[in-house]
């Protein structure tokens, strides 16, 4: 195999783009192009103010400065990268199906059957195609098929190289990664395309953290990732539940249970649930595979973890109304925070999005604040669910550029996102602009207990009575 001196990327999203942004930086030998099908993010990709660049990372836009134009370019001429490059990553949106069989469940592969037609339409040479996005395992055998099918006599190789990346951190995962795990075929050209792509990483990795598989393994291990993580996070958030009727405090627990070497003390943050583009999808993925492979046991053991996110999401609201003497209609309540988490513009399956939907159905006036997410967003995510009209979801809800602003006459405030500039806040000015009581909603155990409680605030936290 010839070294890879020309890359291309399908997708240029949370993942895409960040990824290719890293490689090229780490890798000066190789040009990198990504592309879209959606102009106007390509054109955000390219603005000259890289503050308009569509993804928030913290050091992506520094990266994006010192490469693009020299090895990493962005545009919508997906043909043209395709031809060119000597390996594709495919990393387009894979979201949940909303029809026909395994509505709710499975992951809709439209936009990947689309790429894998397209490169199998353009390809004039050999390529190694790599799946980025997260995918249902079998994925790469059904990209083979219409890959080998082409009847133009060049070769593919299909690799699976799952992305770990968490969102607000992806470029310190990306150059530093725990592990990159590269799934191939076990024959001569199999092992040539995973040695291609290692010698990629290895350029900035060392050779024990780049990891080979068979291509299943590489598949099923992003989806069993992703559900023990978030197994972790539903099982600390049912603690929490328990919590909250009792005398313990689940950061103790967490804490006192963290110590233990074999636990450990990652993920063990109770929150009002976990967001995400990711977790939710995958498990779902992980249930439906299993019951269509005939494991019923298995598919309920996991989906368990997303019931149980659910619950936290709706014990959260039901905590806000039950608090506010069983009534929040005309009640102005402040969101502070509409992410799925700190450092990042995502709000994909963020918990905010659900409890405003419960508050909204009890006529609660809900204003938001979140340094990050524009206003359209916001309210995209809210129509999305069509629950109510936009212009209910217009009405009922406002989005605010001044967090103090927001808080004049509230009733209450619920901090749905663990932003670090909410710590720093005034919360004294904040109490004397609220009407009394003045309560604080706490799904993030942001704040600190006995100074919300000396400065006059009703203030909940999750996870502690
Ligand atoms: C997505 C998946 O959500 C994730 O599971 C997977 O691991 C990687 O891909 P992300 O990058 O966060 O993650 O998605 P998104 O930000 O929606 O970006 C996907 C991009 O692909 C979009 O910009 C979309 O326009 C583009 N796309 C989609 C194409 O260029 N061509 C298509 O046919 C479909
Ligand atoms: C996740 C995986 O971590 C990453 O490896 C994979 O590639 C994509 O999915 P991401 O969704 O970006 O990354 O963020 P992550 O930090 O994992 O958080 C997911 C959700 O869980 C967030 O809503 C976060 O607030 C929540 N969470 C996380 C908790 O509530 N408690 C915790 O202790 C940790």
């Amino acid at each position: 195999m010839k070294e890879i001196t020309k890359i291309c990327c399908i997708g240029a999203g949370y993942v895409g783009g960040p990824t290719m942004s890293v490689i090229a930086k780490q890798c000066p030998n190789i040009e990198v192009t990504v592309v879209d099908i959606n102009q106007n993010r390509i054109d955000q990709w390219n603005d000259e103010n890289l503050d308009n660049l569509p993804i928030y990372e913290p050091g992506l836009k520094e990266i994006v400065a010192e490469t693009r134009g020299k090895n990493l370019f962005f545009s919508t001429e997906v043909d043209k990268a395709i031809d060119e490059a000597q390996l594709i990553f495919i990393s387009v949106n894979t979201p949940t199906k909303t029809y026909g069989k395994g509505k709710g469940q499975a992951a809709d592969l439209k936009y990947i059957e689309l790429c894998a037609r397209n490169i199998a339409r353009v390809s004039k040479d050999d390529k190694i195609v790599v799946e980025k996005s997260t995918l249902p395992v079998r994925t790469a055998s059904a990209i083979k098929s219409i890959l080998q099918n082409t009847g133009n006599g060049v070769n593919f190789e299909i690799l699976s190289n799952p992305e770990f990346l968490a969102e607000g951190t992806a470029i310190d995962d990306l150059l530093n990664a725990d592990r990159v795990l590269i799934g191939g075929d076990e024959t001569p050209s199999g092992q040539e395309a995973k040695d291609a792509l290692s010698a990629i990483y290895l350029q900035w990795l060392p050779k024990d953290r780049v990891l080979q598989t068979n291509v299943w393994s590489s598949e099923l291990s992003k989806l069993v990732a992703n559900a023990f993580l978030a197994q972790r996070v539903s099982s600390i958030n049912s603690i929490s539940a328990l919590c909250e009727k009792t005398d313990a405090n689940i950061s103790e627990v967490s804490r006192a249970i963290g110590f233990d070497s074999r636990i450990g003390s990652k993920f063990l943050n109770s929150s009002v649930g976990f967001g995400g583009s990711c977790f939710q999808k995958d498990i779902l993925n992980l249930v439906y595979i299993a019951r269509s492979f005939g494991l019923p046991e298995v598919a309920d053991y996991w989906e368990q973890v997303i019931i149980m996110n659910d619950y936290q999401k709706k014990r959260f609201a039901e905590n806000i109304i039950t608090t506010l003497y069983n009534t929040v209609s005309g009640k102005k309540i402040v969101f502070y925070g509409w992410a799925f988490k700190k450092d990042t513009n995502d709000t994909r399956e963020s918990a905010a999005i659900y409890v405003a939907d419960a508050l909204l159905d009890e006529q609660a006036e809900i204003v938001v604040y979140d340094p990050k997410v524009p206003a359209e967003r916001i309210y995209a995510d809210l129509d999305y669910l069509n629950t109510r009209s936009p212009e209910e979801n217009r009405r009922l809800l406002k989005v605010v550029k001044d967090p103090s602003e927001a808080v004049e006459d509230a009733h209450a405030v619920a901090v749905l996102t663990e932003w670090d500039e909410f710590k720093t806040y005034d919360w004294k000015a904040i109490y004397d602009k609220m009407l009394k009581p003045a309560f604080v909603f706490d799904g993030r155990r942001l704040l600190d207990n006995e100074k919300m409680k000396t400065l006059g605030f009703d203030y909940y936290k999750i996870g502690q009575s």
